[in-house]
């Protein structure tokens, strides 16, 4: 058996830029090399200042830093990174399909099929193939079949190698894995490209966290991983409604059911509803799957979690339409938070686009302070729901760097994101600050309700009854 010296990522974006430079700060002896067809990408991964790296992870930096230029390396020279490699990851984008069959709700898999091609036409040796992007189950059977019908002769072992990785916390999930799948062949071949692999990983990882499955249950997996995490939160989220009514807590109720090990603590914090770039796409391509396999109950049991998560996310903006009195038109609103999640500069799928549309379509003036996402972010954000006049985006969004400025003589304050920051503010200087009355809705459950209240902010927070805001 060959050993791998030569790791080639097609792909450098969230998953593919975190996952090659743990491999390769791990694996100091195998050269990677991480391609992407964006070059304004690949030059921000080889930019000098890494404040510039094209995406935002705490400890990320430090990684590259060690690695780059030693046997890290980023690239647009995608042939020849494929052409070196004996093992090539594909780490490109699955969307959600918006045209043709299955459109808005099938992956979209025309990326990962132009990387077989490519592969099929560079490849002259030998190489291993791992999934490292999400795929619907059974995207093996199509590649393998592209690979060994267009190549040249050369013989590929396909792996489904999916990464749990959630954002954020990138670098730590990454170092320190629950558990890291591999499915391959159960075959004499597909055993030792499953054990080159395995020793990848084994660098870092003790042995008994790298499970090794068939390659279908480990493509299903991933999906079904983030159908059950999103789930809880839908859970949750609907059971912060009826708390609201009925004078339940939902971070007390959350505690006592997660106290319970058969449910768990994790995962259970109601929101204003989950965003990211996975939850939702990987739901729809779950529910997919099981309806084109003619499963209608399965397809409409999980669709189930993503309508709650819709709906939550309305109930939000609703909320604060209603409680201004049934109207912002022209009232100013502070965002604080436009990010899917604390900790990232990820907007894809964020609760706050929709709650920002709901507002906008209200003809609210929006202010937005978020400390790591840009401007010209938030706007192709807003432009590309294909909802809204860009003229009057342009016309009611703010951006602002001083989430001060952005509270000021604002109407109502709305947490989107739960930035660890946004709980330490001066919130008297705020108060002082915005018209009266002040109003907060806390979509994270991050701020201190009784301090706020006294105060004097009139304050709704999800899943709680005790707020002034009914
Ligand atoms: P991304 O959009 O950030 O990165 C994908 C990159 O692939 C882009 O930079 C794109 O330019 C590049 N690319 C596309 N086609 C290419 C080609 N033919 N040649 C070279 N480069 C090409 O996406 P991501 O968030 O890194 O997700 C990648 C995959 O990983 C998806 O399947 C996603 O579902 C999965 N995933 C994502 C996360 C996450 O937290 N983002 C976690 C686990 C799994
Ligand atoms: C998710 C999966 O966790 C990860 O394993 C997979 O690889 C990619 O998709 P990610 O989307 O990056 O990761 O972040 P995650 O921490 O899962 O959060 C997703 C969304 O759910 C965020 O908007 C988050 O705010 C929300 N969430 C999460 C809640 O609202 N409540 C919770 O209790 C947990």
């Amino acid at each position: 058996m060959k050993n791998i010296t030569n790791i080639c990522c097609i792909g450098a974006g969230y998953v593919g830029g975190p996952t090659m430079s743990v491999i390769a700060q791990k694996n100091p002896h195998i050269k990677v090399t991480c391609v992407d067809l964006n070059e304004a990408r690949i030059n921000a991964w080889n930019d000098d200042n890494l404040d510039n790296l094209p995406i935002y992870e705490p400890g990320l930096a430090e990684v590259v830093k060690e690695a780059r230029g030693r046997n890290l390396f980023f690239s647009t020279e995608v042939d020849e990174a494929i052409d070196k490699a004996d093992m090539i990851f594909i780490s490109v984008n699955t969307p959600t399909k918006t045209y043709g069959e299955g459109k808005g709700k099938a992956a979209d898999l025309k990326y990962i099929e132009l990387c077989a091609r490519q592969i099929a036409r560079v490849a002259k040796d030998d190489k291993i193939i791992v999934e490292k992007s999400t795929l619907p189950v059974k995207t093996a059977e199509a590649l393998k079949s592209i690979l060994h019908n267009t190549g040249n002769g050369v013989s590929y072992q396909i792996l489904s190698n999916p990464e749990f990785l959630a954002e954020g916390t990138a670098i730590q999930d990454l170092q320190n894995a629950d558990r890291v799948l591999i499915g391959g062949d159960d075959t004499e071949e597909g055993r030792e490209a499953m054990q080159q692999l395995v020793n990848i990983y084994a660098s870092w990882l003790p042995q008994e966290r790298i499970l090794t499955t068939n390659v279908w249950s480990s493509e299903l997996s991933k999906l079904v991983a983030n159908a059950f995490l999103a789930q809880r939160v839908s859970s949750i989220n609907a059971i912060s409604e009826l708390c609201e009514v009925t004078g339940a807590d939902v971070s007390e109720v959350s505690r006592s059911i997660g106290m319970d090990s058969r449910i768990g603590s994790k995962f259970l914090k109601a929101s204003v509803g989950f965003g990211g770039s996975c939850f939702q796409k990987d739901i729809l391509n779950l529910v997919y799957i099981a309806s084109s396999l003619g499963l209608q109950e399965v397809a409409d049991y999980w669709e189930q979690v993503i309508l709650m998560n819709d709906y939550q996310k309305h109930r939000f903006a609703r909320k604060i339409v209603k409680t201004l009195y049934n109207t912002v038109a022209d009232k100013k609103i502070a965002f604080l938070g436009w990010a899917f999640k604390k900790d990232t500069n990820d907007t894809r799928e964020s609760a706050a686009i929709y709650v920002a549309e709901k507002l906008l379509q209200e003809q609210a003036n929006i202010s937005i302070y978020d400390p790591k996402v840009k401007k010209e972010q938030i706007i192709t954000d807003l432009e590309n729901l294909g909802t809204l006049d860009p003229e009057a985006i342009h016309k009611r969004i703010t951006v602002v760097s001083n989430p001060y400025e952005a509270m000021k003589e604002a109407h109502a304050v709305a947490i989107l994101t739960e930035w660890d920051e946004f709980a330490a503010y001066d919130w008297q200087k705020v108060y002082d600050n915005m018209m009266k009355p002040a109003f907060i809705f806390d979509g994270r459950g991050i701020l201190d309700l009784k301090n706020l209240t006294k105060i004097g902010f009139q304050l709704f927070s999800l899943g709680k009854s005790n707020t002034a805001v009914k």
